[in-house]
């Protein structure tokens, strides 16, 4: 049995991804610190003998005995409210975490996937992005603690790759959403859908023309699970290429969630990305990757889950 440690395992993403490598089999070593995560995320993974946890900091050294096959990096705040509350834990879980994470693969002969983000092409000159573009990011701005951090990752995966012969995988990860998101973490969906069904408006910032594109989180994964499979070590991006602007989004949400609230305007946040649009062309050829879950099924899903969660 290939065994597994996921780093963030309490998280939206990480623990979607130790539900797939349980399903797929593996042996499955999760570990966090519940700095953003929630345990409910995974105890239904508990009683399982293939399951391990960990709760352990990852900036810290990390020890895990017994062999492991592969490590997937998913620890980090990841929401931009999360960040700006959090910017030291982000520098050093980027940063440290890393460096720690890749040690542990060197040390095991493990293969790691760290998971970057389309926030490395910062506010972007270049539309859609492609893995070849630099990016365009303010290093000293409100955003820059979570972007330098992720662009320093990815900087030591390709040193370790280099230097150590590591086997690594780097994943450019553009807004993914679903079940387990937190509503209160600030991002457009769970910040719409929350608004939506707790009465409030809606809350755009700037005119709303700014657009984004939204993965669903099985999606995600799938790109996840066969990137880490493949023998292809530069970065790849995966997200949904369907672009939508965010008063489009809000109006969409409305219509869901059948509100009856309005669309008020707020003062766009510093440094806040005009455009984001991932070009799937590597993971299409590479991977035979591309996204199969559309935005009004992924929506649908994701809205009942809200519904659930704030009824509890
Ligand atoms: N969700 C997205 O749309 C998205 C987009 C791009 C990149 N990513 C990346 O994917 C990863 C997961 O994001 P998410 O949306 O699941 O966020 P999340 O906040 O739900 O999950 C992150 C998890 O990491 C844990 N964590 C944070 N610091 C840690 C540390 N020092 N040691 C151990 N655990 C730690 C948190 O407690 C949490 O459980 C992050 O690295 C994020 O940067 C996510």
């Amino acid at each position: 049995m290939k065994r597994v440690l996921i780093a963030g395992a309490a998280g939206f993403l990480g623990s979607h991804l130790c539900d797939r490598f349980i399903k797929e089999g593996y042996s499955v070593v999760g570990m966090d610190n519940l700095l953003t995560g929630n345990l409910k995320n995974i105890e239904h993974l508990f009683p399982l003998p293939q399951f391990e946890y960990y709760h352990h900091d990852v900036s810290k050294f990390v020890h895990v005995p017994g062999k492991l096959d592969y490590i997937l990096h998913f620890a980090s705040p990841a929401s931009p409210i999360d960040y700006l509350k959090m910017p030291i834990q982000t520098l050093k879980v980027g940063s440290l975490g890393t460096h720690n994470l890749l040690g542990l693969a060197k040390e095991k002969g493990a293969r790691i996937l760290v998971a970057s983000t389309s926030e490395v092409y910062g506010d972007p000159t270049v539309h859609p992005q492609t893995e070849e573009y630099w990016g365009n990011v303010n290093p000293i701005g409100p955003r820059g603690v979570y972007d330098e951090a992720k662009r320093f990752m990815e900087s030591i995966t390709m040193a370790y790759h280099n230097f150590h012969g590591v086997e690594t995988r780097i994943i450019r990860i553009f807004n993914t959403y679903g079940p387990r998101m937190r509503l209160n973490d600030g991002r457009a969906l769970p910040a719409f859908m929350s608004q939506a069904l707790t009465g409030q408006d809606l809350t755009v910032f700037g005119d709303g023309s700014q657009t984004r594109s939204f993965c669903y989180v099985s999606d995600l994964v799938d790109g996840i699970y066969r990137l880490l499979l493949s023998d292809y070590h530069l970065p790849v991006n995966i997200g949904n290429p369907v672009e939508i602007s965010l008063l489009e989004f809000a109006e969409e949400i409305i219509k869901l969630t059948g509100s009856k609230q309005k669309i008020i305007f707020q003062a766009l946040p510093k440094d806040d990305p005009k455009q984001r649009k991932p070009d799937i062309t590597k993971a299409q050829e590479l991977l035979g990757w591309s996204p199969k879950i559309d935005r009004a099924e992924g929506l649908k899903i994701t809205y009942d889950y809200f519904k659930e969660a704030l009824n509890k």
